[in-house]
């Protein structure tokens, strides 16, 4: 065993849209820093090597049967892959580090919801950074799982949930990040390995900035004793990255530019969020009856048991003439930055929240689960740039929130702040501030981690 210093990093994302755009711009990231990046990726949701032709790919074989790969229930998806990737990932990065022809290896950075990963790379000797795709203010809350559970909040009773979390301000119980699964102890058991696993790694990478979550960063920092490096919006200093899994339907900025400025509701709840019919419908016709233009995405699998658009009411399109526009799957970013944008109306999933941040978009607010549900308090009570749908899925709820955002002077106020709040997500990035000296400080954790490569002379 011999040691040498090297500036080939190898990066594991967890296999969903939401982790994998994260991952891959951090990839990019860290390769304008003149770092050569290795990707380790599972073959369920790969993304196409060809469209990232400065990165290495290599696909494992985890053998997800057919009905595994699915994520109708996200915890069992998680655990099983916790379980399956094991031995596959294990022998391919072992592979990589025994190959005396590449560069040695500095260090692994892997998603904080795949902790396995911690106990393969301290097997074979090599540093884990764990990277983060969620905010800081929800890993604060994961954080206190055991003491939550200890003090009685789980599992949650709905007739409580609109008491507060004394622990956690602002909090309401109903905004604890859990999720509807089979198994409620494997969630316990998910959220404390993320944890745990992150306690013992080499250090943590946010995709966030300190002027949004300066608070829960301090928390992190006296609550873990490693490094970590806030070093977000990760898109916002890196040209676009095609990182999309499904195919972006262009036309709704066609459909975009004939619409006025700030006049159009864009509706999206992300990658894997699911409504059931009836609630599809009261979006239908809260959007119908707010007479606003919008684009919606509905996304196949969007709503539980049916096709894309079968639930609609017929005759829906024809009733909105014009004035709404659906795609399965849109260029959010560039949704976003289109000046006839006005609202989000999003699942506020980390990413969609960063980019509506970053492009002073107001936000209605409809968490559907985990950390979701923690981001849009925060967007709603903390920051004041968007309004949730605090009392259910109902048509005149949604009309209401709507205008109130889109033409009340409530609206104009969040505006406002928003964009404010944009700027400093832009100035984060720049020379002397926060991102900017976070990913100095990165490239100097990584370049002065111990590692050891292994191969035979
Ligand atoms: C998941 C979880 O739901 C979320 O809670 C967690 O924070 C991250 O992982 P997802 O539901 O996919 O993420 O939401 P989000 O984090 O918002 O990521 C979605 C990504 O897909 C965004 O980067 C968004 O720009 C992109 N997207 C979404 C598109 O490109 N087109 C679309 O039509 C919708």
């Amino acid at each position: 065993m011999d040691q040498r210093k090297g500036r080939r990093l190898v990066l594991f994302p967890l296999p969903l849209q939401g982790h994998i755009s994260p991952m891959l711009q951090l990839a990019n990231i860290l390769h304008s820093q003149g770092f050569t990046i290795t990707i380790i990726h599972t073959s369920f949701n790969s993304p196409n090597p060809s469209s990232h032709p400065h990165l290495t790919f290599h696909f494992i074989q985890e053998n997800l049967s057919a009905s595994e790969a699915s994520t109708d229930d996200l915890v069992a998806f998680v655990s099983l892959l916790n379980t399956k990737c094991l031995v596959p990932f294990r022998d391919c990065l072992a592979k990589l580090l025994a190959d005396v022809e590449e560069e040695p290896i500095a260090c692994l950075i892997s998603d904080a919801m795949l902790p396995f990963t911690q106990a393969v790379a301290d097997s074979l000797k090599l540093p884990r950074i764990v990277l983060r795709t969620g905010g800081a203010s929800s890993f604060v809350v994961f954080a206190a799982f055991p003491l939550l559970k200890e003090r009685g909040y789980f599992p949650i009773q709905d007739s409580k949930g609109q008491e507060p979390v004394v622990e956690l301000p602002p909090l309401k119980i109903k905004d604890l990040p859990v999720i509807n699964t089979r198994d409620p102890e494997t969630l316990y058991e998910i959220v404390n390995g993320m944890v745990d696993g992150a306690k013992v790694s080499s250090g943590i990478i946010w995709n966030t900035f300190e002027d949004l979550e300066e608070s829960a960063l301090a928390t992190l920092r006296q609550q873990f004793s490693i490094p970590i490096f806030p070093i977000g919006p990760f898109h916002i200093c890196i040209p676009a990255s095609p990182s999309s899994l499904l195919t972006q339907d262009q036309s709704c900025i066609a459909w975009l530019d004939k619409q006025a400025p700030k006049s159009v509701i864009y509706v999206s709840f992300g990658s894997i969020a699911a409504v059931s019919e009836a609630e599809f419908l009261e979006i239908a016709w809260g959007l119908a009856n707010c007479k606003l233009p919008f684009l919606w995405v509905v996304r196949p699998g969007l709503t539980r048991g049916s096709d894309c658009l079968e639930p609609l009411p017929s005759g829906f399109m024809e009733m909105v003439d014009g004035r709404g526009h659906l795609v399965k799957w849109a260029p959010q970013q560039e949704v976003l930055a289109h000046p006839a944008v006005g609202a989000f109306w999003t699942h506020n999933g980390w990413n969609s929240t960063l980019e509506s941040i970053c492009e002073g978009i107001p936000m209605i607010c409809m968490p559907c689960f985990t950390d979701q549900k923690v981001n849009a308090r925060y967007v709603s009570d903390v920051w004041k740039v968007g309004l949730q749908l605090e009392n259910g899925l109902k048509r005149e709820e949604i009309e209401k929130t709507i205008r109130r955002v889109m033409v009340e002077k409530q609206g104009e106020e969040i505006r406002s702040r928003i964009f404010r709040l944009k700027e400093k997500a832009n100035h984060s990035w720049k020379q002397g501030r926060s991102s900017f000296e976070s990913i100095n400080s990165l490239v100097t954790h990584i370049l002065s981690l111990e590692t050891f490569t292994f191969h035979t002379q």
